[in-house]
């Protein structure tokens, strides 16, 4: 693993600012879609990495308690793909969960956090998926049972569950921690994996960030609130920067599962200030009792 942290630094060190504060970007700048790219997750989640599928071509299998649903094919393919997609319908897919022909998503699209970010961002975005090689391969169907299948179910869960943004910069806080706020909940989400869910598949408010023992495809998922026992009361700041860094944990063990994803194509490629910032925002939450880690 030493010379996977060496690799994930290299490149760590290519990509380093390539994403500025929300506010200090310019319009649709290809190297911040490349990095909202990869700290979006979007790769990990629409790629078929067990079966060696084509990047972002889908057909990644997303087993939740409703069924298993399969990632769409977001390469610029004219008829597989979204190649035949505007800008408005793209930002309308990631800002309001809603497709071109109207029909409502379903959440295990993090569209709900997605939904936060600028439309400057998002059209960097579409712009980076555009440079994607297209892909000719066709959408596999959701294996997911009545009545979760209905779709239009998804406009009533939406009015109860989905807030949609963008991203509001909260004045009262410093620019860093406005920065980290965005990256960890617009970008990163890091709460669509370490927040628990209702009945209804939406994420728990009142826990925020304090783990969940039935996660993204059924694993369990540490509470990374400031907690000193059983959160990351523990850890130093140096020590959580390191980590998304290179995965390192501070007993000298490595990030495992959806984790080393979230580290080695997207949070390794931000810059040390964009790191830091995300540990500020994460420092800054209330300290939640959760399902322990083992
Ligand atoms: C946790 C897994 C996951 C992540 C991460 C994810 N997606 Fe998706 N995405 C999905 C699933 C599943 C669907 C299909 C939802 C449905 O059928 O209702 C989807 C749908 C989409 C669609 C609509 C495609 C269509 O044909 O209608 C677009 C566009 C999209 N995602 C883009 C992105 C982008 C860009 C990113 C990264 C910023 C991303 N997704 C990250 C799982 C994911
Ligand atoms: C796709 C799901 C997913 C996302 C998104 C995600 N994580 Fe994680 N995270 C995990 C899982 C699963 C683990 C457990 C990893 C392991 O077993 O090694 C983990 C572990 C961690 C740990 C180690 C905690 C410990 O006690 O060992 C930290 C710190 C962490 N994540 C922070 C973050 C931050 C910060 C973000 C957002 C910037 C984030 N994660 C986004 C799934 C996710």
């Amino acid at each position: 693993m030493g010379m996977k942290g060496a690799v994930l630094c290299v490149a760590a060190a290519l990509y380093a600012a390539a994403v500025q504060p929300a506010s200090a970007q310019e319009t649709a700048s290809p190297s911040r879609g490349a990095a909202l790219y990869g700290a979006g997750g979007c790769a990990n989640c629409h790629t078929d990495v067990r079966g060696k599928g084509p990047e972002a071509a889908g057909g990644r299998a997303l087993k939740t308690p409703f069924g298993t649903f399969f990632s769409p094919n977001i390469t610029p393919d004219p008829q597989h793909g979204i190649g035949g997609w505007s800008d408005a319908d793209f930002i309308r897919a990631m800002r309001e969960g809603t497709a071109p022909d109207g029909s409502h998503y379903f959440p295990v699209f993090p569209f709900t956090s997605f939904t936060l970010m600028t439309d400057d961002d998002l059209k960097a975005l579409k712009a980076h998926l555009f440079t994607l090689k297209p892909v000719a391969r066709e959408n596999r169907a959701h294996d997911v049972p009545f009545p979760f299948s209905m779709r239009w179910l998804q406009f009533g869960w939406k009015l109860l569950f989905f807030d949609e943004g963008p991203f509001r910069a909260d004045p009262k806080q410093s620019a860093e921690w406005n920065q980290g706020a965005y990256l960890a909940t617009a970008v990163v989400h890091c709460g669509e994996c370490h927040t628990p869910r209702n009945v209804f598949g939406a994420i728990d408010r009142d826990r925020w960030f304090a783990g969940s023992t039935d996660g993204a495809e059924g694993e369990p998922v540490p509470n990374i609130t400031p907690l000193p026992d059983g959160g990351l009361g523990k850890w130093t700041d140096e020590q959580l920067v390191s980590y998304l860094a290179t995965g390192e944990t501070p007993d000298g063990d490595f990030a495992g599962s959806l984790m080393a994803e979230v580290i080695e194509k997207g949070t390794a490629l931000l810059s040390d200030a964009d790191r830091q910032a995300i540990v500020v925002y994460l420092r800054s939450l209330k300290p939640i009792r959760g399902p322990r880690r083992d």
